[in-house]
């Protein structure tokens, strides 16, 4: 493939969709051509709208093996329109989230780990992965401070929210590919810098 592809990750609330954006901007300032994009996919008539709509939003009453297979099935389409035809044609693909959410987040639901790995093994491996790793307190802050959210839920989601750290950091240990995990408890722009050493270091030339 001539293009490459690289994939941001991090608990809801880390800052993922602000470092893939300023990542989007400094690369599109070198005249790279930038695919940004997202899992769940969100466009009318994608299987991650389905998953949006359905699957999450009515909190996670299905399997967490059936919410896994439907991950899966949304990331090979995915990755067939949209990730693989722009890599063959040499622009950089950022995605926000990929499998790596898959692995993390059905298995604190309860789905086995190694079941998760292996149907989604027809995913292609991304060139590079940046975890943003940000405690689940900081996390939770600032979810609350973008959505002016309630409280209620806080603690449930808390303990949740650090299992999920837990097992992103794990991750590096499981996967045999390129990841680094990168503090994001600083501010952003700080982020931003370790996110471009490691990708100046990574891009092909
Ligand atoms: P995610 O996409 O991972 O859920 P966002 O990028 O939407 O997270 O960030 C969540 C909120 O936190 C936003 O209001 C964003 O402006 C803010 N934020 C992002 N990164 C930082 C940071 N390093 N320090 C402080 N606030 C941040
Ligand atoms: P996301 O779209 O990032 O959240 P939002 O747009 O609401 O900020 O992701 C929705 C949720 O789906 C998020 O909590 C992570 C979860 N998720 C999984 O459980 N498995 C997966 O494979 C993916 C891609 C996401």
């Amino acid at each position: 493939m001539k293009g490459d592809f690289l994939v941001i990750e991090g608990i809801d609330g880390s800052g993922t969709t602000t470092q893939k954006k300023l990542l989007c901007e400094w690369l599109e300032d070198r005249e790279e051509e930038v695919v940004s994009t997202h899992e769940p996919t969100r466009e009318e008539g994608r299987i991650g709208n389905i998953i949006r709509n359905r699957l999450v939003q009515d909190k996670y009453d299905y399997s967490p093996e059936t919410i896994a297979l439907a991950f899966a099935a949304d990331r090979l389409a995915h990755l067939e329109d949209r990730i693989i035809p722009a890599l063959e044609q040499g622009k950089t693909v950022i995605s926000d989230r990929y499998y790596h959410s898959s692995m993390v987040y059905q298995p604190e639901h309860g789905a086995d780990i190694e079941w998760v790995k292996k149907i989604n093994r027809y995913a292609r491996k991304p060139d590079v992965t940046i975890i943003i790793d940000v405690p689940a307190e900081e996390s939770i802050k600032r979810q609350m401070d973008r959505d002016g959210g309630e409280s209620s839920i806080i603690f449930e989601n808390l303990e949740f929210q650090k299992g999920i750290r837990k097992r992103y950091v794990e991750l590096e240990e499981i996967l045999d590919e390129n990841i680094y995990i990168i503090d994001g408890n600083r501010s952003i722009e700080e982020v931003h810098k370790d996110i471009l050493e490691v990708i100046k270091r990574e891009l092909k030339e």
